[in-house]
């Protein structure tokens, strides 16, 4: 039961987070590569919510695998935790990028993110129209409501550089054709993925490292929400808008508790108070490398920040083989 007298303590909290991010990715390893996405999704599952479930908090997963009908764990809602601890909310991918997984491709993630109550939006699952830039732009620079032709001169006007000297990177898929045209029609560079969104809005806050300055495109809502926490500790600014395919999906947001279905959100709308946020890699990628199989060990980075104190850490972890 939610204790109210017990506060969020990120800093307690926070090395729980990171062992129960890596706990998943080390559950997926025998699964990488092996064409299977859903039982590399299953392993990833299991094992955080095992690892979710020592830690002393009354935890409700807000953003997680789906509806209760049809996720038999870590549903939406689903109460995780010793119960013996602060209420939280909790924002998860136990495996984002699945595909990327099965086919051993790049920058595959566990993710998850943890608040206080009623500190992150509610996302149902659904697309989300989404546009992110890295640190050191106020959030009012870009908007939704530019075409991605004005998004990239506004950027490089911002960046004092030409609109050639801008990365973009953006899904590859059908619905992306017309930004693509018109990004590639401002001499702009673009770096198509095939998968991992949440990925590739956390490149743009270390775009010296990873090369992008820009993601925008539609994505998973969960994702976007996900990627807001990971912006609010790194820096950096996202703007995500609800796209709705039919009266079921509408109907879930409503549910969600969400009643202005064409709002524009910030990354401080999606995401309202201090956040901690941890990510493992699976497969390696510009942010993080994944898992490394010895004869007689694994090993596995993952990234644990704060948004309270801004602070980034790089974690290897090696642990014997079981
Ligand atoms: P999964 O890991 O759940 O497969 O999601 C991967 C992903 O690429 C997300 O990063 C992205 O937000 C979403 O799928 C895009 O959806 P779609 O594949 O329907 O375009």
């Amino acid at each position: 039961m939610t204790n109210p007298k017990i506060e969020f303590d990120d800093r307690m909290l926070s090395l729980g987070l990171a062992r129960v991010s890596e706990a998943a990715a080390i559950a997926s390893v025998s699964l990488i590569g092996r064409g299977d996405e859903k039982a590399a999704d299953e392993a990833a599952v299991n094992a955080m919510r095992e690892q979710l479930n020592l830690l002393d908090i009354a935890g409700t997963v807000v953003i997680g695998e789906g509806e209760r009908d049809e996720a038999p764990m870590l549903y939406i809602g689903e109460e995780v935790g010793t119960g013996n601890g602060p209420g939280v909310d909790i924002a998860l991918d136990p495996l984002e990028g699945t595909t990327l997984t099965a086919k051993d491709m790049p920058n595959a993630l566990t993710v998850i993110a943890m608040g206080p109550k009623d500190s992150m939006l509610h996302a149902p699952d659904v697309y989300m129209e989404k546009l992110a830039v890295g640190p050191g732009f106020s959030p009012k620079l870009l908007s939704l409501d530019m075409s991605p032709y004005e998004r990239v001169q506004i950027l490089a006007e911002a960046k004092n550089c030409d609109p050639s000297d801008i990365t973009v990177c953006i899904l590859e898929r059908p619905r992306h054709q017309d930004m693509i045209e018109q990004v590639r029609s401002t001499g702009a560079a673009i770096r198509l993925i095939s998968d991992g969104d949440v990925a590739g809005v956390m490149h743009c806050a270390e775009a010296e490292t990873t090369g992008i300055d820009m993601y925008m495109g539609i994505g998973g809502a969960p994702e976007g929400v996900l990627a807001a926490a990971a912006l609010k500790c790194m820096g950096g600014q996202i703007h995500g808008r609800l796209l709705f395919r039919n009266d079921d999906e509408r109907l879930r947001a409503e549910k969600a508790g969400i009643s202005n279905l064409s709002q524009i959100y910030s990354r401080d709308d999606m995401v309202t108070q201090d956040v901690i946020f941890a990510a493992t890699g699976v497969t390696s990628g510009s942010l993080l490398e994944g898992i490394k199989r010895e004869i007689t060990h694994i090993t596995a980075e993952t990234i644990l920040m704060r948004s309270k104190t801004g602070s980034v850490r790089r974690m290897i972890y090696r642990v014997p083989k079981k």
